[in-house]
């Protein structure tokens, strides 16, 4: 049997070598040198080409090599028995912790406005946000959503937490599902931690940004397709938001005409605030390839019916 790895645009002979290292009697394909296509029970995704894994007639369970699964959902020629699994290992949630918490403080301190007044020799002070006035809102308390809520709270922020399901967490006010509007009410920086499903596609919307206590910001590090690129445009011209900090991305990388680039009030990152590490990858999907392997529930299995 042998453990194949797809990504489109990414390399992954680190991870294969991360693999074999953790346990060198494992074969491992990386797509597209696959040897025999009918010993592949698992495979490890990251954005693969739709429809290839229509090939392998003895794939049993497909992990994302990253926390998100909406590249495996959106992949419609996926047979419904195949397995999902994902990768979630501490490091994503620490990385993810950092870039909100930067996020959030430069929010507060208008690290942006001080880098433009520098560049043009100028001294003029502003009035840094107030912890006791300001509340962020994260929206999300998932395995990334909750460690980050919980950094800002460790660092003297007033959190709020919003989820499907409810949930008690240290120093951080819960609301979950119809609470939503309470939420949004009671929060000025929104943090967007969801996973991309139907019923979040979009959310991010000038209907949503309205309901923001003010001044209001966003943080959206989940997926592209959670916000309505055109709103976002709309919010900011209008200072319903003030700034907002974005990670993710419709179409990425951002096309270089996007209108996103040029403006001011928007802050731009590669996706790039949580990467997988190969090394602390490989334990997690060698022990899932055993899984697979001997039929037993896979670690951070993914509930198909969900979508999450
Ligand atoms: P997760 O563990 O699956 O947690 C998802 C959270 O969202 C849960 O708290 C869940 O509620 C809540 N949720 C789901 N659907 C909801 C709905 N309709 N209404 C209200 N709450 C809902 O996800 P994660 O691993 O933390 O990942 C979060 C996001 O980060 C994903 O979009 C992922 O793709 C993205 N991500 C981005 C990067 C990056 O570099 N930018 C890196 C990694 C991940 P329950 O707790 O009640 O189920
Ligand atoms: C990155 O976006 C991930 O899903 O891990």
């Amino acid at each position: 049997m042998s453990l194949l790895l797809v990504a489109k645009n990414r390399d992954m002979s680190s991870l294969g070598e991360a693999i074999r290292a953790t346990d060198p009697n494992i074969d491992v394909d990386i797509w597209p040198g696959v040897r025999n296509r009918e010993r592949i029970q698992f495979a490890v995704s990251w954005r693969h080409p739709d429809g290839i894994f229509e090939s392998y007639p003895n794939l049993k369970a497909i992990s994302s090599l990253g926390a998100g699964v909406d590249h495996l959902f959106a992949d419609q020629t996926i047979p419904e028995k195949i397995r999902f699994s994902r990768v979630v290992i501490p490091s994503l949630a620490e990385q993810m912790a950092d870039y909100v918490l930067t996020a959030v403080l430069n929010m507060f301190r208008d690290t942006g406005t001080y880098i433009d007044q520098q560049r043009a020799g100028q001294w003029k002070k502003h009035p840094p946000l107030r912890k006791d006035e300001v509340t962020i809102g994260v929206m999300g308390l998932g395995e990334l959503g909750r460690e980050s809520a919980s950094r800002l709270a460790m660092n003297g922020f007033m959190v709020n937490g919003w989820s499907r399901s409810k949930k008690e967490l240290n120093g951080i006010r819960t609301f979950s599902g119809d609470e939503i509007d309470q939420f949004l009410q009671s929060s000025n920086i929104l943090v967007c931690l969801l996973p991309l499903t139907e019923e979040t596609e979009g959310i991010l919307d000038l209907e949503l940004f309205k309901k923001l206590r003010r001044p209001a910001y966003l943080v959206n590090v989940a997926r592209g397709k959670h916000l309505t690129e055109e709103d976002l445009i709309y919010a900011l011209d209008t200072d319903l938001i003030t700034h907002a900090v974005l990670d993710v991305f419709e179409q990425e990388p951002l096309p270089d005409s996007h209108p996103f680039w040029g403006r001011k009030k928007i802050t731009i990152t590669p996706h790039t605030a949580s990467i997988t590490d190969p090394r602390e990858a490989a334990e997690l999907i060698v022990e899932n390839y055993k899984r697979v392997l001997s039929g037993i529930d896979l670690l951070y299995e993914v509930d198909r019916n969900r979508g999450y």
